[in-house]
Parts: structure tokens; sequence; C-alpha cells
């Protein structure tokens, strides 16, 4: 199919990531992000840490800071996403109340919720901040010494804890697809339970192909 028409049979939508430092967010957005690149769609990702060089450059991380820091790249999806962009937003997003804000704005709205334990994230702790922050020497570190509030009703939540990043990043494609995102991007097909792969085993055996 070529380019121009699978892009114009595609609706714009932003997908929303959410959760705790080092639960995944910038790791699974990428990957999704490759995905749909590859597969010819139009895709921008803005990731806290980025955005904060320049869009949102000397916003602190205050309530008011992170909410403003929100609303602006909120803004910037709902740009996108009007115009038939996969907008992919990765920012720690504590506060409820603003998401669902930006939820209203933009309108298709996929909120991704990367449910992991503090303890799986302070061990991850990829740039020693919760160590700075358990420390003391870090003050208003989201999990540690600042609130997190989980969304109550994301479109998705991932277990970054219990499945790797790549079959969590297909798990959300799957999910888009289901929801009419994706009508011209081939999504990795569900993994075999265990269970299903012992049965096919055992036929296969049968057969006398293993
Ligand atoms: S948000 O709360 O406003 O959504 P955002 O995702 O943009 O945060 O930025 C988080 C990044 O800023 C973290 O990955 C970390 O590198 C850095 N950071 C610096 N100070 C803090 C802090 N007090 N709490 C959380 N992250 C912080």
């Amino acid at each position: 199919m070529a380019d121009a028409k699978r892009q114009a049979d595609s609706p714009g939508v932003t997908l929303w990531f959410t959760g705790l430092p080092c639960s995944g967010k910038s790791t699974i957005s990428q990957l999704v992000y490759q995905h749909l690149r590859q597969a010819g769609r139009k895709v921008e990702l803005l990731d806290g840490d980025q955005v904060r060089q320049h869009l949102t450059k000397g916003l602190g991380f205050s309530k008011e800071g992170r909410d403003e820091n929100i609303r602006r790249i909120g803004y910037v999806c709902h740009l996108l996403t009007r115009n038939g962009v996969v907008a992919i937003a990765a920012a720690i997003s504590p506060y409820r109340a603003v998401r669902d804000e930006v939820r209203r704005l933009i309108g298709s709205f996929v909120e991704i919720y990367l449910d992991c334990p503090v303890e799986v994230c302070m061990q991850r702790d990829v740039k020693g901040m919760y160590k700075k922050a358990l420390a003391g020497e870090l003050q208003g570190f989201t999990g540690v010494s600042d609130p997190y509030e989980p969304p109550l009703h994301p479109e998705l939540t991932l277990h970054t804890d219990k499945e790797p990043a790549e079959a969590c990043a297909a798990r959300l494609l799957r999910r888009l697809a289901e929801m009419g995102y994706l009508p011209s991007v081939r999504v990795p097909p569900e993994p075999y339970t265990p269970e299903e792969e012992a049965a096919i085993r055992r036929r296969l055996e049968q057969l006398g192909y293993l």
C-alpha cells in the first residue's frame, strides 16, 4: 500500500504513558515508536527527559511545574493527533487531574499505565536518582518523597516487572489494533500460553515432526 494512502486511512491518536521513574516508559515507548514508524505511520515521541530540555525547559518539579509540563506536552499531542499522527507521550505525569484534562482536550487518547512496584524501579535506578532521593540528597522525587497517582481507568495496564519490554510493546500494539487505531499496521500475534505450546508440541510429536 502506498504510504500516502496508508496514512490517509489512519486516525491520529495520543498514546500517553504514565508511571514511576524507571517503570519503563522510555524503553517501551521507543519500541512502539520504532514499530509504527517502520510500518509507515507518522509518529512522534515526546519523552519527558528530552522535552524538559526545550519545550518545557526551566519548569521544575513542584506540582505546578509538573502540571504545566503535562499541559504543554498534551497541547502538542493534541495538534499532532488532529493531523493524523500517532503522538506518544512518555512522562511520569504523576497527577491524575491534569492527565484527565489533556485526555479531554485530545479525545483520541489511550492511557497506558506502567505498573511496576517502586522496589523494582529502585533496583533499576537507571540514572542513580532513587539512590540520591533515598539518601536525602534530592528532594521531592516521585515514588520516594513526591506523590504518584495511578490512573483509575487506563486503556491498558502493563506490568513491566513481570513481562519484558518487547512483550509489553506487542501487547500495546494489539490493544491499539483492537481499538481500530492501526488499520494498516501488522501487529505481533498473541504469544502462545505454556498450555497451548505443550499441546502443539504433543500434536507435532504424534505427527512425527519432532
Ligand atoms: S513529570 O513529573 O513532569 O511528568 P518528567 O517525566 O517530565 O516528570 O521528568 C522526569 C525526569 O526528570 C526523570 O526521569 C528524572 O530524570 C528527572 N527528575 C529530576 N528531578 C526529579 C524529581 N524530583 N522527580 C522526578 N523526576 C525528576
